[in-house]
């Protein structure tokens, strides 16, 4: 069979692929096309035929909390203005929730690794709510010994009550949307606490016993010069914090960057080739400074005896399709292969979990090649895709044949191009294909739909 491989795959040949493989990068994550929604009753079904699971697997929680006090001008995931009432009445339907998903045998039968509160806001609850939500988690549902317990915040409000109430209830990993230090730029962006005051908060964090603390940063933002990107990457460095990811910035339609962009009251942010140039300068620092590559986005930094306190758990197995129990209104989850949608709007999700019922919006029909998708998320997550592991993926499935040798010739591509590095056992990112790698999953998945292995669509195999 010959293959027609498109630049869409391969990525254009050129002497700057860092730059210019590919035009942009187009969302924050690749998908496979979708499987196609179930019905109410089936999605009900499938919840509740759920069976106990006696081989260990890496299960994660996850738990959204959906107010926040200010819509930051860059952000896709605002659902509603922070007001007590509200955040009391959603309290207390998320500790129902808990005590009915907490019934389940299903969810009973393998031990949680990481529980991630994110949102939304979630330092916008009270002391109170956090250790009264933290109770109800270690009460009714299984935590695996050393469970990552991650509390995403911001750092208005995040005083020191707040944070001994998170410690209390059991979070031991601090995830802070930190994005830039510069408080101009911070303003723009609607997040109001200046320099000054992040310092202090990452000084005091870090010498938390027990606690990790980890930040989000994002590259590319309007008004971001390379040095004021330089001068991030030395701050973090300067803190006694433990971890840090680096997002390329995406402007998402519907958000006010977008729109005062097109208005021309707020300068576009750098270009693609010049977002690579900060993702370059990232890497090398993040290198230089002796952190630890935990992920191509994400770092940890080893201590005086060269142990790195940050683990990564819930992200890297978040990429990797691991199981993960959704909780809380517009969460999103992944239970058996199948994607999981809860309410996003708060009358259902508070009406459903009156009824008993778990709060779901929708379900898609499960992924019919679970394996194939898990070993790609984590390898393109790391960097590096093991053949061995992929070649076993579709060799005793029903898609047969050898995955490996059937991707080859896009593999190849990848190498000309300047992406990838294949050997006999792996298939390795260079620095250029590091930047680009969701266009290149994407590019897989594009690649396996339009060239079925043995002349199959995916999910049609018997
Ligand atoms: C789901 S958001 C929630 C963060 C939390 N509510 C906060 O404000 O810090 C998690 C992280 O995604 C990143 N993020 C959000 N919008 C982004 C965008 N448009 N482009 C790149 N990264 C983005 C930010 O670094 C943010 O901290
Ligand atoms: S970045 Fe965080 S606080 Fe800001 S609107 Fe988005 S979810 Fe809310």
């Amino acid at each position: 069979m010959t293959f027609q491989l498109d630049t869409d795959l391969t990525g254009h040949h050129c002497p700057d692929p860092l730059r210019h493989a590919f035009v942009a990068k187009t969302s924050a994550h690749a998908g496979r096309g979708s499987n196609g929604p179930l019905s109410p009753e089936e999605t009900h079904r499938v919840w509740r035929g759920q069976q106990p699971v006696t081989t260990p697997e890496t299960r994660l929680a996850y738990f959204h909390i959906p107010f926040c006090k200010t819509h930051c001008s860059y952000c896709g995931f605002f659902q509603n203005t922070s007001k007590e009432q509200e955040i009391a009445r959603f309290v207390d339907s998320l500790e129902q929730e808990i005590i009915q998903t907490g019934q389940m045998a299903w969810v009973q039968s393998q031990p949680l690794s990481a529980v991630y509160f994110g949102g939304g806001t979630p330092t916008d609850l009270t002391p109170e709510q956090i250790i009264r939500l933290g109770d109800a988690i270690k009460k009714h549902l299984p935590l695996a010994d050393g469970v990552e317990m991650t509390f995403e915040s911001r750092f208005t409000g995040l005083d020191d009550t707040k944070i001994q109430a998170c410690i209390e209830a059991g979070f031991n990993r601090f995830s802070l949307g930190l994005q830039t230090f510069d408080t101009f730029i911070r303003r723009k962006m609607s997040r109001i606490d200046p320099q000054e005051v992040l310092l202090e908060r990452l000084e005091h964090l870090a010498k938390q016993q027990g606690v990790t603390t980890v930040v989000d940063m994002i590259f590319g933002l309007p008004w971001q010069t390379e040095e004021h990107w330089l001068k991030d990457l030395e701050l973090i460095n300067q803190t006694g914090i433990h971890g840090a990811d680096l997002y390329q910035l995406i402007v998402m339609g519907q958000t006010r960057m977008a729109q005062s962009i097109a208005k021309g009251s707020m300068p576009a942010p750098g270009d693609t080739p010049f977002k690579a140039g900060l993702y370059q300068m990232g890497v090398e620092t993040m290198q230089a400074n002796g952190w630890d590559r935990l992920s191509l986005s994400h770092w940890g930094r080893p201590d005086a005896e060269g142990k790195v306190r940050e683990r990564n758990i819930y992200n890297h197995h978040t990429k990797a399709g691991c199981e993960m129990i959704p909780f809380g209104c517009g969460a999103g989850g992944k239970v058996n292969g199948h994607s999981v949608m809860l309410h996003r709007a708060l009358e259902p999700y508070h009406a459903m979990v009156a009824a008993g019922q778990k709060p779901i919006m929708g379900m898609m029909a499960a992924d019919p090649q679970l394996a194939l998708s898990r070993v790609l998320g984590a390898g393109f997550d790391l960097g590096r895709l093991d053949l061995a592991q992929l070649a076993a993926t579709t060799m005793n499935s029903d898609m047969g044949g050898d995955i490996v040798s059937h991707c080859r010739p896009l593999f190849e591509a990848w190498q000309n191009n300047g992406l990838a590095v294949l050997d006999d056992n792996s298939l390795t990112l260079t620095l250029a294909g590091q930047f680009w790698n969701v266009n290149m999953n994407q590019a897989l998945n594009n690649y396996l739909e339009r060239y079925p292995l043995n002349g199959q669509q995916p999910g049609q195999a018997a």
